[in-house]
């Protein structure tokens, strides 16, 4: 029989890379999404890639009697992945509100009918935001966590001490919290990727969105940092290395690996790579010139950030293995394929 995965946001960019995943390794999945930046033809795409349908159901998580009762449905679910929740880190500085009652809301309705229904397993999709500026590096899962620049960030950070009290009150509950690095790339098929809406924030689809001739040219934030060409530094990590992991911690919270009920992983390559490389990388790859300007720093930007990746390897038993110019060479069919279609 099956083992049978709730997704909240399954339709979401990593949420469909982890539904793939998931589904190639013999889970049954069920998403749930309101399609508030998702859309329904994803469904359809993972169909296609896996040759399986997942189970759809369209909610809204602040809706907490609806949350109740899909779960009441779904109790023979073993875990749920959390991926639903805002992530414009722009947007939530200018609608905090909003910010923190759609992603801790969402959270805690969902907590709440995970433990109304006996469903014990949660993985929680947490971000490298959580470390600030960190005066250590590579971050371990150890470096203090500081409070983030933005209410997004700072959504994650609470979300973590909320699973840390939860977990510690909840006997049979356990909890494992991703911490992603920088997520960019798209699935080999060129079916699921990034669909960012309105003017990109994140460097990846800026970049992708400028070469196809939607964005006039990039601008880079700053080349007055103190790293090697002055531009920041980031862990990139391909979004198929990062749904793996999710699977690996899904099968760890299964098999009872948990050596504590709360566990934190940070999920990147180790490596750290300048906004400047990223840009040469892809005129590399795409061999064509991509339209850039030095401005100033953008706000909240941190210098220098990427992992230690140990303790992942050593638990999970997970390590990223794609290289920047894959990831990018997959970013970029991704926007091709995107912009074909909306031609
Ligand atoms: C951002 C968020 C982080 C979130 C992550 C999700 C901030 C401070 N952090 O990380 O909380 O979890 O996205 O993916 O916003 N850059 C440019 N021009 C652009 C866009 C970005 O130069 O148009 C630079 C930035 O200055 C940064 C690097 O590219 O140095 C990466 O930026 P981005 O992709 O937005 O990721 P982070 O800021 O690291």
């Amino acid at each position: 029989m099956k083992h049978k995965v709730i997704v909240t946001g399954g339709c979401g960019y990593i949420g469909s890379h982890t539904v793939v995943e998931l589904i190639e390794n013999n889970y049954e999945v069920v998403i749930l999404d309101d399609l508030s930046n998702s859309s329904i033809e994803t469904i359809g795409r993972i169909e296609k890639i896996t040759g399986v349908k997942p189970i759809f159901i369209n909610i809204d998580l602040k809706e907490e009697a609806k949350v109740n009762a899909v779960f009441k449905e779904h109790k023979d679910a073993l875990a749920v992945i959390n991926f639903a929740a805002y992530k414009a880190v722009g947007e939530s500085v200018n609608k905090p509100i909003m910010y923190y009652k759609n992603n801790l809301y969402a959270l805690l309705n969902t907590l709440s009918a995970q433990l109304e229904n006996g469903i014990n397993g949660f993985i929680f999709s947490s971000s490298a935001t959580v470390y600030g500026t960190p005066n250590k590096l590579p971050i371990t899962e150890k470096n203090e966590t500081q409070r983030p620049f933005s209410p997004y960030g700072n959504t994650k950070k609470i979300a973590e001490e909320i699973l840390d009290d939860f977990t510690k009150a909840t006997e049979n509950f356990t909890a494992i919290s991703l911490r992603y690095f920088n997520p960019i790339g798209a699935h080999e098929s060129g079916l699921i990727g990034e669909l960012p809406s309105g003017i990109p924030n994140n460097l990846m689809p800026y970049i992708t969105q400028t070469a196809v001739g939607i964005r006039e040219k990039l601008m880079v934030y700053g080349n007055d940092y103190p790293t090697k060409d002055g531009t920041p530094i980031r862990d990139y990590i391909h979004v198929v290395d990062l749904a793996k992991a999710h699977v690996l911690a899904v099968e760890r919270i299964l098999n009872k690996k948990q050596e504590e009920n709360f566990e934190i992983f940070n999920l990147g390559t180790g490596k750290g790579f300048s906004v400047l490389d990223v840009i040469n990388s892809f005129e590399e790859v795409t061999n064509s010139k991509l339209n850039y300007e030095i401005t100033e720093r953008r706000p909240g930007d941190v210098p220098e950030l990427y992992a230690a990746t140990d303790l992942a390897k050593e638990k999970l038993g997970w390590s990223a293995n794609k290289t920047l110019n894959e990831m990018i060479s997959s970013s970029w069919e991704w926007e091709q394929k995107l912009r074909a279609k909306l031609q």
